[in-house]
C-alpha cells in the first residue's frame, strides 16, 4: 500500500478525537464556524506525523494523538486566518469560513480554536515534564507562525525579495507545524535528545518542501483537484520561490508583463493564464520543483537515527508524498 492508504484507521482515530473537542462550545453558531473546516476534509498529515514518529521510537501511537490533533487544531484555525488574509473563498472544495459565515466569526472561530489546542494537549497520557516540553513547543510555533504569515503580507508589496528571505518566511509560516508533528511526535515515544534533533530537522525539511509544492500547486492544478482556488498566488503578488526567481532569470519586457499581473487584484483569467505561462517558459516552476525535491532528499538523510527499517522507510514515504500529494 502506498501512503496514506495504509494509515485509514489512524486517520479514523485522529478525526474522532477532533471532532469530539468542539463538543465543549456553548454557542453553536461559533461551533459551527470551528468545524466547518475539518468536517470538510483535509489530510490530516501533521497528526499522522507525529503518532508514525512516536511509534517509530517504540512508543504507543495514542500517545501522540492528543498533540497531534491538538497541531490539527492549530492548523485549522491558521487556515482559517489565512483565507481571510489571502481573500479566498474556496477550501477543500467548500466555501471558506469568513465567506460562508462573516468575517468576525473566522476571527473568533480561530480564536477559539487557538486556545482549545492548548487544553487537547494537556489531556495527554505523558509525564508531565513532556506534556510541558510539547505545551513550550506548540506555543513557539503559533508565534513564528504568526511571524511568517506576516512576513508573506510584507512581502506581497515588495518588489524584490530574496531566495533566503523567502526560505526564511516558508520556513516560519509552513515548516514549523511540521518540525514540531516530528519533534513533538519523538517526544511522546520517549526518544533520546539527539533523536529529537534530527526529527525537528527531518521535518523542517519536508515542511519547506511541502510549501513550495504548495506554490507550484497553485499554478499547475485545477480547482476541482486542489480543493482551493488556483493562480490565486499571483493575483494576491505572493513572492513564491517560482516569482523569486522568474523575476532575477528575466529582462524587460517579459519581465514587466509578469510584474505588471502579480498583485493584480482584478486581474482577468487570460493575465493570470499568461503570467503562469511565462513561468512556465522561464522554467521557474521546473527549478522550485528541484529545490523541493532536494529538500526532501535532506530529510530523508535525518532517518538514518531511527533504527526501524520499516519506520525509516515509512516516514520516507511521508517524506516523498509532500511532492506527490495533488491536493
Ligand atoms: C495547506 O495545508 C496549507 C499550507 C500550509 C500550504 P494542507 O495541504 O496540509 O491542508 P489540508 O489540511 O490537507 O487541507
Ligand atoms: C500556508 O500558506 C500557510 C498557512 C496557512 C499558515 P498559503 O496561503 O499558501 O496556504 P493555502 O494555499 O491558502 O492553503
Ligand atoms: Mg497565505
Ligand atoms: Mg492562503
Ligand atoms: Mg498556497
Amino acid at each position: 500500500m502506498v501512503f496514506p492508504d495504509e494509515f485509514k484507521d489512524r486517520v479514523a482515530t485522529i478525526n474522532n478525537q477532533l471532532m469530539a473537542s468542539f463538543e465543549v462550545m456553548d454557542n453553536e453558531n461559533l461551533r459551527a464556524a470551528m468545524i466547518h473546516y475539518p468536517s470538510a476534509g483535509g489530510k490530516r498529515l501533521r497528526p499522522l506525523l507525529a503518532t508514525m514518529v512516536c511509534e517509530a521510537f517504540g512508543g504507543k501511537p495514542d500517545k501522540a494523538v492528543p498533540f497531534g490533533v491538538a497541531l490539527e487544531m492549530i492548523h485549522n484555525f491558521t487556515l482559517v486566518h489565512d483565507d481571510v488574509m489571502d481573500e479566498d473563498d474556496t477550501r477543500r472544495g467548500l466555501k471558506t469560513v469568513h465567506c460562508e459565515y462573516n468575517v468576525p466569526m473566522a476571527i473568533l472561530a480561530g480564536d477559539a480554536m487557538f486556545a482549545r489546542a492548548f487544553e487537547i494537549i494537556l489531556e495527554s497520557d505523558l509525564p508531565d515534564a513532556s506534556v510541558v516540553r510539547l505545551v513550550e513547543i506548540l506555543a513557539r510555533s503559533v508565534r513564528l507562525l504568526a511571524d511568517g504569515q506576516q512576513m508573506d503580507l510584507d512581502f506581497e508589496d515588495r518588489d524584490v525579495v530574496s531566495p533566503g528571505e523567502y526560505l526564511e518566511m516558508i520556513e516560519r509560516k509552513t515548516a514549523v507545524l511540521y518540525s514540531a508533528a516530528a519533534q513533538g511526535g519523538a517526544i511522546a515515544g520517549d526518544a533520546s535528545e539527539p533523536a529529537q534533533k534530527a526529527l525537528f530537522e527531518y521535518g523542517r525539511l519536508i515542511g519547506l518542501g511541502f510549501q513550495i509544492w504548495d506554490d507550484v500547486l497553485d499554478l499547475r492544478s485545477d480547482q476541482e483537484t486542489f480543493g482551493k482556488p488556483v493562480l490565486n498566488d499571483i493575483r494576491n503578488g505572493k513572492k513564491t520561490l517560482i516569482v523569486v526567481h522568474a523575476l532575477d532569470v528575466m529582462k524587460a519586457p517579459q519581465r514587466d508583463e509578469l510584474a505588471s499581473v502579480l498583485g493584480k487584484k482584478d486581474a482577468t483569467d487570460a493575465e493570470l493564464a499568461r503570467a503562469r505561462d511565462i513561468l512556465e517558459e522561464v522554467g521557474s516552476i521546473d527549478y522550485a520543483s528541484r529545490v523541493a525535491s532536494e529538500f526532501v532528499a535532506k530529510a530523508k538523510d535525518e532517518l538514518k537515527i531511527v533504527k526501524s527499517e520499516e519506520h525509516r522507510s515509512t516516514l520516507a514515504e511521508f517524506a516523498d508524498f509532500m511532492l506527490s500529494r495533488k491536493s
